[in-house]
């Protein structure tokens, strides 16, 4: 790896075909992180099996998630882009830093709460121990930064805990302890208007849509809802389509939106059309690179393949160093 600022990791659950939150959220600066770091990106499928039922989907939803980080301007040449489970290490120094995590810890953890909440017939063993997953996955490739979410603030401060107490009851330091770098991006919200975007909600905008497909979606998105008529001025600012101008159109069309809105100026159905074209030709180079790299359906698959090979390499060294220090050698 060339010397760069430092080394960025990231891991997302394999949710499928991604949409305009992941892409604000967290693709955009997946792809922007390369210029200054070495990025190392992964598909966490394991964590993803935590909540999962339809394990068969794994699969699939590796591919596709892949493929749309690839054509937004992940460059494997340089980024290692690899699915978790392919470096078994990550499993062997789950179980390690296990021991030195107390359990209490785990269990008051609010994502956990959460989870037992959403999920009670389900509150299974991997659940309790994600965060510790997650501390090996940064920690196995001695990340320096994590570009995540204000979700995870409490995960990436549980793993430098976790890093601190194996320094201080091994007597080494061999782990990184990882700074967070918060890319939060406001909550974006789904075609409803009123929940985050997700496709558990199914109220998702996805880039590998077609232009057809785009604008037939952005049609039934949820305007300001006391504006019934055409006649009626509305208020942007409550208005999920205007906050999605504010990401995709130029600064006249916005200001020309927010003006004409508010006197009815413009009616929704003219307001969703401008942005099904903008969308449209902001996603235009993504689709075209998309449709370029499937045709060949086993591009993806190398590509992940030659990343587990490059972070097995990582992997492999931090591995024999914390079995030193923790005396199992
Ligand atoms: N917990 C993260 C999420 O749900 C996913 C994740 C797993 C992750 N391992 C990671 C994120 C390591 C950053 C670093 O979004």
């Amino acid at each position: 790896m060339s010397k760069k600022k430092g080394r960025v990791f990231s891991g997302a659950r394999p949710t499928g075909r991604q949409h305009l939150g992941n892409y604000l959220g967290a693709i955009r600066n997946y792809v922007e992180l390369q210029a200054e770091y070495d990025c190392v990106y992964c598909i966490v499928d394991l964590h993803a099996m935590t909540t999962l039922d339809q394990l068969h989907r794994i699969r699939l939803n590796t591919a596709e998630m892949a493929l749309d980080w690839l054509a937004a301007g992940l460059r494997p040449e340089e980024t290692i882009l690899f699915v978790q489970s392919h470096v078994p290490q990550v499993t062997e120094l789950h179980t390690i830093l296990s021991m030195f995590t107390p359990l209490g810890k785990l269990t008051d953890l609010p994502t956990f709460k959460d989870k037992v909440r959403l999920q009670p017939q389900n509150i299974n063993y991997g659940l309790v121990g994600y965060p510790v997953l997650m501390t090996a996955d940064i920690t196995l490739y001695k990340a320096d930064v994590v570009p995540v979410g204000v979700d995870q603030e409490s995960h990436l401060e549980f793993a430098r805990e976790v890093v601190r107490t194996f320094h201080y009851r091994t007597g080494r330091q061999v782990l990184i302890e990882p700074q967070m770098k918060n890319t939060e991006f406001p909550k974006v919200l789904g075609t409803d208007g009123k929940r985050k975007m997700g496709k558990s909600e199914d109220n998702q905008i996805e880039l590998a849509l077609t232009p057809k497909e785009t604008e037939k979606v952005v049609r039934t998105m949820v305007t300001d809802p006391q504006r019934q008529r055409r006649d009626d001025p509305g208020d942007p600012d409550v208005c999920n389509v205007f906050t999605l101008h504010k990401s995709f159109s130029s600064s006249d069309d916005i200001s020309m939106i927010d003006r004409e809105c508010r006197k009815a100026g413009i009616g929704c159905v003219d307001c969703k059309n401008l942005l099904a074209k903008r969308l449209n030709e902001h996603l235009q180079p993504f689709r075209e690179r998309r449709s370029e790299l499937a045709k060949d359906p086993q591009y993806v698959w190398e590509v992940l393949e030659d990343g587990a090979r490059r972070a097995t390499i990582v992997a492999a060294e931090t591995i024999a160093e914390v079995k030193a220090a923790a005396g199992l050698t």
